[in-house]
């Protein structure tokens, strides 16, 4: 699969929640290749800062040659794009990992927090039946949720309960007796886990994205591996580099801690 290093332009961005930002970038080479579950590295122009910050792409459009990411700032890195505006050039990296796989069936679609954005362009590639369940810490802050509402039916759950489930997607999927063949999801660890034992309890097969730290994000440092069943070709042990050989791995394989 072929990495672009290149040069990407904003075309537009703004602030869709409170510290949660919507950028589209002109990137037609890497609009043409990247699948749902890839990712792009993005450099900050401050020399300071020289790995690519990984951002999942949210969005693809090769008509117009663009990519769409959401993103929430949690430190430096995403600060700065933050501030970018429309016109202005930065350089990029991507399309990087290995995406979903849609198959067939009833798909269970899952996003927490700053895992939901990729869940998005999935939902958008994925025909059948499907149900979407969205984690998020506030109804003050469900971005994106009426575009998955265009999509599929949605379940809410936030952690104050000011709207939907109060809880995780774990709650609202039991409360809501959602089931399906194929749970696809991305999150936070803990809920990563909890949603490949849901999937184990239910006979669903399940693709999960792991958003874990990464530096390299071309799967050359190690810096980012996963325990797994399987052998990574690169290094011969159980570990799998999530950057290159995932983000996205079949539940059954990974250890969880
Ligand atoms: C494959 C992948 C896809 C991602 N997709 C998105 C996305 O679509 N939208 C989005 O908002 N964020 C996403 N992230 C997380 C994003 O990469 C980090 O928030 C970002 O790199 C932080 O950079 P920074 O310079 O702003 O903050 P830093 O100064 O580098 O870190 C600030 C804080 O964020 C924490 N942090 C850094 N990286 C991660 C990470 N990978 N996961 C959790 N916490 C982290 C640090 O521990 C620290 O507390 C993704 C991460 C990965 C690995
Ligand atoms: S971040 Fe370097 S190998 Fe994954």
């Amino acid at each position: 699969m072929s990495i672009l290093k290149t040069t990407a332009k904003v075309l537009r961005q703004e602030e869709i929640a409170q510290d949660i930002f919507d950028m589209t970038i002109s990137f037609p080479e890497g609009a043409k290749i990247a699948r749902a579950g890839q990712f792009v590295g993005i450099y900050c122009k401050d020399g300071g800062r020289l790995l690519p910050r990984p951002i999942s792409i949210c969005g693809i459009d090769p008509s117009e040659g663009t990519i769409r990411i959401v993103y929430r700032i949690a430190g430096e890195g995403t600060r700065e794009f933050s501030g970018w505006k429309a016109g202005e050039s930065f350089r990029i990296l991507g399309p990087l990992g290995n995406g979903y796989s849609p198959g067939t069936g009833r798909a269970v679609i899952v996003g927490g927090g700053i895992g939901i954005p990729p869940m998005l362009e999935l939902a958008r590639q994925i025909e059948g039946e499907k149900t979407v369940v969205l984690g998020y810490r506030t109804g003050a802050e469900t971005f994106l949720k009426e575009e998955f509402e265009e999509l599929a039916e949605v379940k809410i759950a936030t952690d104050d309960g000011s709207e939907g489930v109060k809880g995780t997607v774990i709650d609202a999927l039991r409360q809501g007796k959602v089931e399906g063949d194929v749970l696809y999801a991305c999150g936070p660890m803990p809920m990563l886990k909890a949603l490949a034992e849901y999937a184990r309890e239910h006979g669903m097969e399940a693709q999960i994205s792991l958003e874990e730290r990464m530096a390299c994000g071309i799967g050359a440092c190690l810096g980012c591996i996963v325990k797994t069943d399987k052998r990574d070709q690169h290094t011969n042990v159980h570990n799998k580099r999530i950057c290159k050989d995932g983000p996205v791995f079949d539940a059954k394989e990974v250890f969880f801690s």
